[in-house]
């Protein structure tokens, strides 16, 4: 799929902005703070419905400003498709999605018409931050490839917030611990669907990322996979088996006031020769496992909608040597690319057909 256009209005650094973007590779240059990932995280937001850098949208609206948009035109193989987000800053105000001109009223509506895949130098955490970085990039995945995701897990996250809230009022002696019954219920429905799609994925996932990870570090097969962790991984029948864990642990729960078991504690464990990358990869195997963790995204997204999805690279060429930046490279052929870095003579073998430079909330052509 394409890129269009992009207008941005008072979003992050940025007044008003359109960019036009071309097919093949866009390279943004700028110094560090001009607002070049600023861009990057626009073109997210209106793929995902939100940051790739903030779990709080009103840090995108500009400064001074009380609300801002960012609109996105795709052009598919069979549709073009305008997709919008509109955030305030006001609290409780809610976000605004538009899909065609028209105002919807779910952000799983946003899903799938435009889908990104986003490398950053935060990518590090996929492999040495918190177990919660592994499951969104699960759900961020399996979200961009079917709709119906989106909904389970922001329904299982809903129930799960409401089981807490009953826990805390049970024992302040507001509620009766039998009420727990019908959300357990409601829990382990939700959880279900979410263990299955999750078990499929960490499989596929972890296949085709071995294969990434060999390839860019060169070696051969270095012995990486992924191992997903659940209560419920080896379950036939994750709801049920999820029920009886709630059952068993309830007194658990009341003491604790929080819930012990179901998919919000499931691990995506990322192994190296037998280690758990967490804790023993340096740096350089941590990069290449984000890598190919990215990559693995890619041919997800292809498959499910018989198209490539949109590239961001922020950052990352610079930090890669120069045999693994072309193997990279290769990899994200015939894709269209928005690429930055601070200096230009830092990307080895990059056939721009753009380069634009980004400064003070403006972006010039070259
Ligand atoms: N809500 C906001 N309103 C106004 N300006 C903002 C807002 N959020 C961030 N900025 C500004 O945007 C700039 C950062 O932009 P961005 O992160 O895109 O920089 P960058 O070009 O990617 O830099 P680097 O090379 O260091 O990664 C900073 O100058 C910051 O002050
Ligand atoms: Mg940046």
């Amino acid at each position: 799929m394409r890129l269009t256009q992009l207008r941005l209005h008072q979003f992050r650094s940025y007044e008003q902005l359109t960019l036009l973007p071309p097919s093949g590779t866009t390279v943004l240059v700028g110094e560090n703070g001009a607002g070049k990932t600023n861009l990057l995280e626009a073109i997210h937001l209106c793929c995902l419905g939100r940051s790739h850098r903030t779990s709080n949208d009103r840090d995108m609206i500009r400064l001074g400003s009380r609300t801002c948009a960012v609109h996105a035109h795709v052009a598919r193989a069979a549709v073009n498709d305008e997709v919008g987000v509109r955030l305030f800053a006001q609290q409780g105000e809610r976000k605004v999605i538009y899909v065609n001109g028209k105002t919807v009223s779910r952000i799983g509506e946003l899903m799938g018409h435009m889908t990104c895949v986003m490398f950053s130098p935060e990518d590090l955490g996929l492999v040495k931050g918190s177990p919660q970085e592994r499951r969104t990039y699960l759900d961020m995945l399996l979200s961009q490839s079917q709709a119906a995701y989106f909904y389970a897990i922001q329904t299982y996250h809903s129930i799960l917030r409401q089981r807490n809230a009953l826990l805390k009022e049970i024992a302040r002696g507001r509620a009766d611990a039998r009420s727990l019954e019908v959300w357990d219920e409601q829990l382990a429905n939700a959880a279900g669907p979410i263990v299955i799609h999750r078990r499929d994925a960490a499989n596929t996932i972890s296949g085709l990322a071995a294969e990434h990870y060999a390839y860019i570090a060169d070696r051969g097969r270095e012995g990486f996979f992924m191992r997903y962790q659940s209560s419920l991984a080896d379950s036939l029948d994750p709801r049920e088996t999820l029920m009886q864990q709630l059952a068993a642990s309830r007194e658990d729960d009341l003491r604790r006031l929080t819930t012990s078991y179901g998919p919000h504690r499931d691990e995506l464990r990322l192994m190296l020769e037998g280690q758990e990358m967490r804790s023993f990869a340096s740096q350089g195997q941590a990069r290449t496992a984000a890598l190919a963790m990215r990559l693995a995204q890619i041919d997800i997204l292809t498959k499910a909608h018989n198209e490539t999805p949109l590239l961001l690279l922020d950052d990352v060429l610079s930090e890669l040597d120069a045999g693994r930046q072309t193997r990279l490279l290769v990899r994200l052929d015939r894709m269209q690319t928005l690429l930055t870095c601070t200096e230009l003579n830092g990307l080895k073998n990059v056939n721009p057909h753009a380069v634009l430079t980004v400064k003070d909330g403006t972006v010039l052509s070259l």
